[in-house]
């Protein structure tokens, strides 16, 4: 395994800096949605073609099986351990081809590591799924749900979830400071950086929003 990979994984779980959960009304059985970078991509990238992976040891050495999951973790991430605490099964990868029928209530986890509030952020790695392309799965997802308990049935599922959204640090480790001489790096300043990334955040907050 190569030590990039490791310095990659190590990266990205220190610098998200943007996160925001938005709690649903409290209803018992509720689904759980995922959208994010490698912080909270609980295994998508393994069945993407992309370097930005964790399929190797040392990662999931710590999880149950004591094996990689795609999880940039030495066990549990983030998702799990709120799923854990608010009784839930944890959410399936949305490319796990295990996501189907009765799973599909419990949610899905459209996250991809590499990823940021920009498009160009983790063009690197080739194919990640970023996300505006996330956002488009969760309506094939909620296209599945419909056909899966109806419509109304969905609608109510879907309004009463819980969503995460964890974005943004990669927009600074894989797109300003660590890409020598980045386009990113002589366009802006640090400050205005900042304001140009809340201001590419709000639309993206926005189709979530909607889209819910
Ligand atoms: C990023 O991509 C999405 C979807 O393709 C597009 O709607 C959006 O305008 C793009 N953002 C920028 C800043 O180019």
């Amino acid at each position: 395994m190569g030590t990039s990979s490791l310095v990659f994984g190590y990266c990205i779980i220190i610098t998200s800096l943007f996160m925001a959960v938005v709690f649903g009304s409290n209803i018992p059985t509720r689904a759980f949605f995922v959208f994010g970078d490698s912080l909270v991509d609980s295994g998508n990238n393994d069945f993407l073609a992309t370097s930005a992976r964790a399929d190797t040891p040392p990662y999931g050495i710590d999880f149950p099986t004591h094996r990689p999951t795609g999880r940039f973790s030495n066990g549990l991430n983030i998702p799990d351990l709120i799923s854990q605490q608010l009784g839930l099964e944890p959410t399936l990868p949305y490319l796990s081809p295990l996501l189907q029928g009765e799973k599909l209530l419990v949610g899905a986890n459209f996250a991809s590591a590499g990823i940021g509030i920009l498009n160009d952020t983790g063009f690197q790695f080739l194919h990640i799924i970023h996300i505006y392309k996330q956002l488009k799965l969760f309506q094939h997802y909620q296209l599945r749900l419909c056909a899966h308990i109806g419509k109304e049935a969905a609608k109510k599922h879907i309004n009463n979830a819980l969503v995460l959204i964890t974005l943004g640090g990669n927009d600074f480790v894989n797109n300003y400071y660590l890409v020598p001489y980045s386009a990113r790096s002589r366009q802006f300043s640090l400050p205005d950086y900042v304001h140009y990334l809340i201001s590419e955040y709000r639309p993206i907050l926005k189709v979530l929003i909607i889209s819910q």
